[in-house]
């Protein structure tokens, strides 16, 4: 059988991406994440853009060197169609339209919300692949949602968040707590050392097995200006406990989702993607169940949870296999279900 190379675009929130593809098996995966949102505390869609732009080709150029394929051997282009900003979305897909017209091979749309899913696919030998029907939870600073993946492309949304992201979550609460962007990955180097159950925030009562985190970044932002009035040192003072009780706090309220999610499912198959599956409460969490109840729990390689463009080459691989291909007059759309 002959082999297929392919070549995924992912462009459609800050991170400039393209992966080769030998099959299911990833040749490069070239990321350039961009650093100009930093001191806004929060992605600028405009500054995001222009940054795109100026990456794309040469990630495009590092992916096929790494890899050590030429353009010509190329047998696709998979690009990320949406969700995401516009602008984003825009640079990835005009690129992936211009190559595929140049070099005459096919163009594959791709989901970004399905990628981040079918990551699992991705044929790396360390990692174990989940088998359908699995629950799908993607957490990062965009998505927060709960998926029932029926098979490739049959994927419904049971439960997601009617308000922040879990990750918006970290890195709004990080900001309150005068760490810089993006807070997360600092809250959960300071947990580490504090007292998880030294303070207590409010857990909100949602339906279902939605989410929101609003409330919790509400309670959060009280509870520190009452803190403030008796003691204006003491977010400093208290930083380790607060990272720590707030991580716990989230922790919680995702645990608590996901187990109803396979209790009313029946599925015990809970595969997790996006960034914040690098964090090491909800790491604990989920191996503490794998070791204690009958739950089976994936996790990729972290360069495939966060965005990256690996995802939409294991997409591009899939579909390539089975003849489905986009016609260019394909628009990019910034809400896109899954
Ligand atoms: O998937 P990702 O790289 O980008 C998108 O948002 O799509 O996820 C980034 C998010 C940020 O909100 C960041 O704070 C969070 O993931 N994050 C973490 C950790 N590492 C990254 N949150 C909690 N704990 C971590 N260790
Ligand atoms: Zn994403």
């Amino acid at each position: 059988k002959k082999n297929v190379y392919i070549l995924g675009i992912e462009s459609s929130c800050d991170d400039t991406s393209a992966a080769v593809f030998c099959n299911d098996k990833v040749l490069s995966n070239i990321v350039a994440t961009q650093q100009v949102h930093k001191e806004y505390g929060g992605v600028v869609p405009e500054l995001a853009s222009r940054a795109h732009q100026q990456h794309i080709v040469p990630v495009i150029d590092q992916a096929l060197k790494k890899a050590k394929i030429n353009k010509n051997d190329l047998s696709a282009i998979a690009y990320t169609r949406g969700p995401g900003l516009m602008g984003s979305l825009l640079v990835g897909s005009s690129f992936a339209k211009s190559l595929s017209l140049a070099l005459s091979i096919p163009l594959i749309e791709v989901n970004h919300m399905q990628a981040h899913l079918l990551a699992h696919f991705i044929n790396d030998e360390e990692t174990e692949t989940p088998k359908f029907p699995f629950l799908g939870v993607t957490i990062s600073g965009g998505h927060t949602q709960i998926v029932k993946v029926k098979d490739y492309f049959q994927m419904e949304v049971i439960g997601e968040t009617l308000d922040d992201a879990i990750g918006e979550a970290f890195d709004k609460c990080g900001k309150m707590l005068n760490l810089p962007y993006p807070a997360g990955p600092e809250i959960d180097k300071l947990s580490k050392f504090g007292d998880p159950f030294k303070f207590e925030f409010a857990k909100p009562k949602v339906k279902g097995l939605d989410f929101s985190f609003s409330g919790l970044k509400t309670s959060v932002l009280y509870f520190l200006q009452k803190q403030a009035k008796e003691n204006p040192n003491f977010i400093s003072e208290n930083i380790e406990d607060l990272c720590a009780s707030f991580q716990r706090k989230v922790v919680d309220i995702l645990m608590s989702k996901l187990t109803k999610a396979v209790k009313e499912t029946g599925i015990n198959q809970v595969a997790i993607g996006g960034g914040v599956s690098a964090n090491s409460g909800i790491r604990k969490a989920l191996l503490e169940k794998r070791e204690t109840s009958s739950w089976n729990v994936f996790i990729p390689k972290f360069e495939y949870c966060t965005d990256n463009a690996a995802m939409i080459g294991i997409v591009g691989y899939l579909k390539y296999s089975k003849n489905q291909f986009t016609d260019l007059a394909t628009a990019s759309k910034a809400r896109y279900s899954i």
